[in-house]
């Protein structure tokens, strides 16, 4: 590689870090098969600790059954909140109440991706692969937002079952990917918080 070319790179990476927006509005257009084996070719080209690689992929590219996992997912995760007393006046979760709201936000395409238990570092390697992918669709003009709270439902053991996820694995990060479907209003960043600069 060239110096040049490292560092048009560098700016590519720095394009995709700062243009990156969570898109909750999404465009009918399904993506093909190329396109998502490329996105999880980036995301396994993520850090992993020991080189242990505990990540494996499913793909849900079926709308009833997106709506399904919304509609099972929804209540769950409204009783998670008020287990966990998350519920602040900052935070409204009404709209998880609501029959026509859809947790995938109308996405075509949900990448689930899960964790085969190998170690203590399994949930970083998943996440460091689940940014890589997220980063990667936005190099390639597309949206993504993790849907956390998909989490709970997709790991019901019946779920697993049904889309063919064993056992032994763990729902870490789901992730819906797809044209967006419109503008998406940046959001801002808190000044990071440093908490001591030692020289
Ligand atoms: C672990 C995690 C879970 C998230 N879960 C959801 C979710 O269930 N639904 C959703 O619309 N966005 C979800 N998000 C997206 C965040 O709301 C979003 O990243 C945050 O508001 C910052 O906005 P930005 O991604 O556009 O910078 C999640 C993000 C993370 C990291």
């Amino acid at each position: 590689m060239t110096e040049r070319s490292v560092q048009n790179s560098y700016t590519g990476v720095l394009q995709a870090i700062y243009c990156r927006q969570s898109v909750r509005a999404y465009a009918p257009k399904q993506l093909d098969h190329a396109t998502i084996q490329a996105l999880i070719e980036a995301a396994v080209h993520a850090p992993t600790a020991m080189h242990e690689e505990p990540w494996a992929f499913v793909i849900v590219q079926n709308k009833p059954l997106l709506k399904r996992l919304s509609d099972l997912a929804k209540p769950l995760f409204v009783e998670e909140l008020r287990h966990r007393n998350e519920q602040d006046a900052s935070h409204s979760f009404d709209h998880f109440t609501k029959p026509d709201f859809n947790i995938f936000h109308g996405a075509n395409t949900l990448i689930i991706i899960c964790a085969r238990p190998l170690g203590p570092f399994v949930a970083a390697d998943c996440w460091l692969a689940a940014e890589n992918l997220m980063l990667a669709a936005c190099a390639m003009g597309l949206g993504s937002c993790v849907i956390g709270s998909s989490v709970a439902a997709l790991n019901i053991h019946e779920v697993k079952v049904e889309l063919g996820i064993p056992a032994e694995y763990s729902v870490i990060a789901p992730i819906v990917v797809g044209v967006p479907g419109g503008e998406t209003n940046p959001t801002s960043r808190k000044e990071p918080r440093i908490l001591a600069w030692k020289k």
